[in-house]
């Protein structure tokens, strides 16, 4: 393997932290070699399954008639709900996540059999043959009929500080809004994808495109009524993941090897791009209200915010989707008195699951909505109210009872304030939209805080196998997963570092639940934070065998050994690591390890709603500019700047592609990405042509991203900070910003409603509405 930089080395091995190396897989998918499950070479025993999905949202199966499917050539066996041989449900925490239908039919395309045939083509077709009679109820597809009859997945649960009501009422101004926020897809470009093939001791072997093999293991395993040893799970690399691989890889995982178990042949399941549309979850849409009570500074006396996830049929990760978002309702702002509630909604629809950002995202708009509705309605600048209303580092508790201890938004705001001139910049596109007709500009910069740590306190912990081989070569396996994001890459950096040897000495490949068991999913930004203090753990158990080891050796102190530079240097002299480890090898030294973490210090208590639910804080800013069209409600991003907050950073290309990912990813879900259902339930945007994410040309013309520099306070891995998530809610910056070119329309005195996606149809209505509003005020003003 060899690790190219994008810069030039900065100084000699073992200083692999800081330094921008290429991903590890870049090369091998710019040249196709990079092996996807698809691209994996098949037997001439292999066998192809595809499920057939329901084509109603909420009903009954009355028969089924498979002879038209069976008769299709090529088909081998079709399987149902009653050929399961262990339990019919692959819920990650709760229950109810239903394999295969039995009677009830809960979502449109639910997986209700499984054809198995010896081509793709064959089972795919046949499939389609299989003919179904259902009864059919009426489905709950709207989110506030969920409401209105309290139909849940999960109970309520709320945060509470002091008397919200109370204190809204008392405030000099109490302002009151709602927010309906979509869902996105996920849009991974390798779709959801597994093989399973029996192996020799009747077990079970598993390739899959999971963000959690040891789910998957567990899974497969009780639905085939196995203990956990009897299935072995590898994962070498997705094509994306993006929450949409935590839960939701699983089912098909285990569906192959129910026909792999049956056949005893490999089995491979791949779903075609409109079923995994139509058949997996996606972000939660939201349903949100809010009420504030502030004074005529814009200072925030109280809330009372409720939040509503949309959750699908199923509960899935749903209950600690809706804890993120309430985690994330205050973003950065400290609210005296709070009532934060979050519903569990349940629809008839495809369960709801993770998403960068995990609820975080549908939690903090709400924030930000309140932020700029005060500015508008007070007539202030929204980024005065927004700074007035900033957490006091060492003050502040959070509405669960954190304490704010780092808290460098504000010094960060004010570096993009002056760097990016907001002020003057502000003041220009005032002074263009009074003489523009048709285009009006917006500005808005929004901050981002955002928790990290898996809510659920088990979660994070990790594990990692590290092996030296006797020529000195090193193979690292972790429990996290590689979806694009760097794990590996950053991995490695770790290890080099620790042992002070070159990038090109270091393997990070395949997760393998066998060689590092029971772990966590590659979620909520952690991947670096646990696998790498993990790979760091069991480096230093090696390199402390070493140290040992040469003092004995050689006969010298302990204090003067240094690993520098590809050697191990002492006062008698030196030896390169290469030689270093034939020697221990020779003399009997174990040469490998395994390393443990478990994050310190967090906790949430339920029944009181407070606790220490994050390790600490990942911050950011984004200032950004749009330009939109009054007679098409067109918009274009037009300049971006962000600031953000990494830590000590790793690997800085990594992260700032992360963050520009992120950014990009955010803005789609607030502006184009538009999920629509027909009224029987069904997806109808189940393909690019109807469901449109950013594509290049919808990269802001300037997009300056920067690294802010100050090391996490936090002891984390060479004190980084996580990067996956946090940038996504950047993105909110846009969704402000056309808002911001919105109210120029009423001269900044009326704050427009705006519902995401904002669409152009939908920025087009709200221009609409805020006309009308200007018309009636200047009809008051003449009358
Ligand atoms: N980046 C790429 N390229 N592909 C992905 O699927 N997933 C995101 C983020 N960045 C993702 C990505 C999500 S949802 C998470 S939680 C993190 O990566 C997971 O990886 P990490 O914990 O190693 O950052
Ligand atoms: N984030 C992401 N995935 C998760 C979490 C979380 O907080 N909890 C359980 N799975
Ligand atoms: Mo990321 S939504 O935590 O997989």
């Amino acid at each position: 393997m060899r690790h190219f930089e994008t810069d030039k080395p900065k100084g000699p091995a073992g200083n692999a932290i800081g330094r921008s190396f290429v991903h590890e897989s870049a090369i091998k998918q710019v040249a196709g070699k990079a092996f996807y499950i698809d691209d994996k070479a098949e037997d001439v025993n292999s066998l192809h399954a595809y499920p057939v999905l329901s084509t109603i949202s909420c009903g009954k199966i009355l028969s089924i008639d498979t002879k038209p499917a069976l008769a299709e050539a090529g088909v081998i066996a079709i399987y149902s709900a009653k050929d399961i041989p262990g339990k019919n449900d692959v819920s990650p925490v709760f229950t109810g996540d239903i394999l295969l239908a039995e009677e009830v039919i809960e979502f449109h395309s639910q997986p209700i059999l499984l054809v198995v045939a010896e081509s793709y083509q064959s089972a795919r077709i046949a499939a389609r043959k299989v003919k179904i009679e259902y009864e059919t109820s009426t489905p709950v597809l709207d989110i506030k009929e969920a409401i209105a009859k309290e139909h849940w997945v999960r109970p309520p649960h709320a945060l509470h500080r002091g008397d919200a009501q109370q204190s809204i009422i008392d405030s000099a101004h109490q302002i009151s809004g709602e927010l309906t926020v979509g869902g996105q897809e996920h849009f991974y470009l390798e779709g959801q994808v597994s093989i399973a093939s029996p192996t020799e001791d009747g077990g079970m072997f598993i390739e899959t495109s999971s963000q959690h093999p040891s789910e998957v293991q567990h899974l497969v395993a009780k639905v085939l009524n196995q203990p956990f040893n009897y299935v072995t799970v590898e994962m070498r690399r997705m094509g994306g993941g993006f929450g949409g691989k935590e839960t939701q890889a699983a089912p098909w995982a285990c569906l192959a090897a129910i026909a792999a178990y049956y056949t005893g042949k490999k089995v491979k399941i791949r779903l075609a791009r409109g079923d995994d549309f139509r058949s997996t979850g996606k972000r939660h849409p939201f349903y949100n209200t809010y009420q504030v009570g502030f004074d005529d500074d814009g200072l925030i006396s109280g809330v009372d915010i409720n939040v509503n996830g949309f959750c699908g049929y199923s509960a899935d990760l749903s209950d600690a989707i809706v804890d993120r978002a309430l985690f994330h309702a205050d973003n950065a702002y400290y609210y005296p008195n709070a009532h934060i509630n979050g519903n569990r909604c349940k629809t008839n629809t495809v369960s709801n699951t993770a998403f960068r950002g995990f609820g975080g995202p549908q939690g903090m708009i709400v924030a930000e909505q309140i932020l700029d509705d005060i500015a508008y309605y007070l007539g202030k600048d929204p980024l005065d109210i927004r700074k007035l209303n900033l957490y006091k580092p060492g003050r502040d508790l959070t509405p669960y009872k954190q304490k704010i201890d780092q808290f460098i938004l504000k010094d960060m705001i004010e570096q993009v304030e002056q760097e990016s001139d907001y002020w003057s910049r502000m003041q220009a596109i005032k002074d263009f939209n009074k003489t523009s007709p048709i285009i009006k500009k917006g500005l808005s910069l929004t901050p981002v805080k955002f928790g990290i740590s898996f809510t659920v306190q088990h979660l994070n912990q990790a594990g990692a196998l590290l092996v030296i081989y006797s020529d000195g070569s090193v193979h690292v396996n972790h429990g996290g997963t590689e979806m694009g994001q760097g794990l590996n890459t950053k991995i490695a950096q770790i290890v080099a570092q620790a042992l002070s040897i070159d990038m090109k000495h270091i393997l990070v490949n395949a997760t393998r639940t066998d060689k590092v068991p029971n772990t966590s999913p590659t979620a909520a930004s952690s991947g670096t934070d646990l696998n790498g203090m993990a790979a760091l753990n069991a480096a230093n158990i090696i390199k402390e065998r070493l140290i040992e080891f040469a003092c004995e050796h050689f006969e010298v102190n302990k204090d003067t050994i240094q690993f520098v530079d590809n050697q191990l240097i002492h006062d008698k002299g030196k030896i390169s690591f290469a030689e270093l480890i034939q020697l221990a090898y020779i003399n009997r030294i174990s040469l490998s390890a395994t390393g443990f973490y478990a994050t310190p210090e967090i906790y949430y208590d339920r029944e009181k709603a407070e606790g220490r639910p994050f390790f600490y804080y990942s911050h950011g800013i984004a200032l950004s500019e749009v330009e939109i069209d009054l007679l098409t409600g067109e918009n274009t991003l037009t300049r971006v700047d962000i600031l953000h907050d990494v830590g000590n950073s790793i690997n800085p290309a990594l992260d700032i592609g992360q963050i520009e990912g992120a950014f990009i990813q955010g803005m789609g879900w607030l502006t184009t990405e538009d999920l629509r259902w027909n009224e029987k339930g069904e997806l109808a945007s189940n393909a690019p042509a109807t469901y449109k994410i950013p594509a290049i040309g919808d990269t802001p013309a300037e997009f300056n991203v920067k690294l802010y520099d100050s090391q996490n306070p936090a002891t984390t891995v060479f004190k980084s900070k996580a990067v996956g998530e946090p940038p996504f809610m950047l993105g909110i910056s846009a969704w402000s910003a056309i808002r911001n070119a919105i109210a120029s329309i009423t001269d900044y005195k009326y704050a427009p409603s705006l519902n995401t996606p904002a669409t152009a149809e939908c920025i087009l209505n709200a221009v609409q509405v805020a006309q009308q509003w200007q018309q009636k005020q200047q009809q008051k003003n003449q009358g």
